[in-house]
């Protein structure tokens, strides 16, 4: 099993951006944590981070044929693009979405994610902890799905 892991813009700052909300662990040492209890959960991992929304779409685009699924924070595209939405939707790879924090409990402009509505699994707010539950909750879908 082999999971893309996809992250938008400003999350390769993690650890210095507002860590009261995304909490103090750096990008760097954030993938290897991802990458071992993905890992240790049998899931192989690669990641990709853009702040452009096109290269994100390129990454979806690329990742059929390559990935069993994706897992995806599309930061502060996650309530803008149908872009991302439609790429999800074109290459119809199992997708799960993941928010470090709690978007339901944030801005009204926070509520509505477009690529939320091409993902099977939704992970909310549980921090930086919520990429491993996301594969995890991946896994099993696809899993149980054969
Ligand atoms: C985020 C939430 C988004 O609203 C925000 O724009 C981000 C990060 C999160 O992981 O909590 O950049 O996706």
């Amino acid at each position: 099993m082999k999971f893309l892991v996809l992250n938008g813009p400003n999350i390769n700052l993690v650890g210095m951006r507002e860590p009261g909300i995304y909490g103090d662990v750096n990008y760097e040492s954030m993938l290897a944590i991802v990458a071992k209890e993905c890992a240790e959960m049998g899931i192989e991992t690669e990641f990709y981070q853009s702040n452009h929304e096109g290269d994100l779409v390129d990454a979806i685009q690329n990742a059929l044929g390559r990935f069993d699924g994706i897992v995806i924070n599309p930061a502060a595209y996650t309530h803008t693009s149908i872009a991302i939405l439609d790429a999800l939707k074109a290459v119809a790879l199992p997708a799960a979405e993941v928010h470090i924090s709690d978007v339901t409990k944030r801005e009204d402009f926070r509520q509505i994610s477009y690529a939320g509505m091409a993902c099977c699994c939704h992970v909310i707010g549980k921090g930086i902890a919520g990429y491993a539950i996301a594969a995890k909750q991946l896994k099993e879908f696809i899993e149980h799905k054969q």
